[in-house]
This record gives structure tokens, C-alpha cells and sequence, in this order.
């Protein structure tokens, strides 16, 4: 069975209570358990993981290298600044699917540059949790085309 690792970033650990008009008003943990159901659909396990701080999200990066066999990556604020970030996922060079709650390009512009998009697989951005299922779903695909 695939092991995914689910990484959050800043702030998402404030879903709910933030900016809910962009964000939605589901929880982190609301959403957790919406993609741990679609995982025991897929035949998948799921692996949520939330930090604040890049150098933790690159860490957890790492460590997924020795269990995880790919990742569903919303690096939030870092997305948009984290050279870091970006060569953590390429140097573990595991598949990884970058999700946005919110459509990143038609905010503002400066959240319509990723570091982290050119090296993942693809990216959803704009469906609120459904980014998160869609990722996952995709992620999944992508396992059973190799
Ligand atoms: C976000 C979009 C980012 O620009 C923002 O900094 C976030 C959340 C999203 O899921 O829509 O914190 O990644």
C-alpha cells in the first residue's frame, strides 16, 4: 500500500477561523479526515503533517524519503518565496502534487509565481478542499500509470 505523506504549511493550522471568504470554513483536521476516507477508498494511507516553519517542512521532506511514496504538498506562503523548499522536493525527487485552496492566479501577483510548481507533477489550485481530494486522486492516478 502507498504511504503519502499530506504536507501543510503556515498558517493552514488556522483553517477555519482564516480568512474563511477565501479559505473556506472547513478545519485542518476537518479536511484530514476527508482525505484519510478517500485514501481507504484508493487503497492508499494518508500521512498529515502541519508545520509553520520551512526548516520543519523541509525536514518532514526528507524523512518522507525513507517511508512515503509521494507527496501532496500545500506550502501555503512558502510556495511563493522558498527557493529552500523547492530543492528539498527535488532532491528526495519524490512525485509530489501541489495543492491551493484558493486559485493562486487570480489573487494577487505576487501569489501568482510558485518556486514549488516546476518541480511537481502537476497543480490544482482553486477548489477549496476538493484541491486537497483532487491532489490525492491525481497523485494516485499518476502511481497506477507507472
Ligand atoms: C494558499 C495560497 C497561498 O498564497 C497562501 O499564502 C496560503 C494558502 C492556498 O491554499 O490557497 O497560505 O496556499
Amino acid at each position: 500500500m502507498h504511504a503519502i505523506l499530506i504536507l501543510h504549511g503556515p498558517n493552514l493550522n488556522l483553517l477555519g477561523l482564516r480568512e474563511p471568504e477565501i479559505y473556506g470554513s472547513q478545519t485542518l483536521d476537518e479536511i484530514n479526515a476527508l482525505l484519510s476516507d478517500l485514501a481507504a477508498e484508493l487503497g492508499v494511507s494518508v500521512h498529515p503533517r502541519q508545520s509553520n516553519s520551512e526548516g520543519q517542512l523541509i525536514e518532514l521532506i526528507h524523512e518522507a524519503r525513507g517511508w512515503a511514496a509521494g507527496i501532496v504538498c500545500n506550502a501555503a506562503g512558502y510556495t511563493h518565496t522558498s527557493v529552500a523548499l523547492r530543492d528539498a522536493i527535488t532532491a528526495v525527487n519524490l512525485p509530489t502534487v501541489e495543492v491551493h485552496l484558493s486559485n493562486i492566479y487570480k489573487r494577487e501577483e505576487f501569489r501568482q509565481r510558485s518556486l514549488i510548481a516546476p518541480v511537481c507533477i502537476g497543480t490544482i489550485s482553486g477548489f477549496g478542499a476538493q484541491s486537497y481530494l483532487l491532489g490525492l486522486r491525481a497523485l494516485v492516478a499518476h502511481f497506477d500509470q507507472r
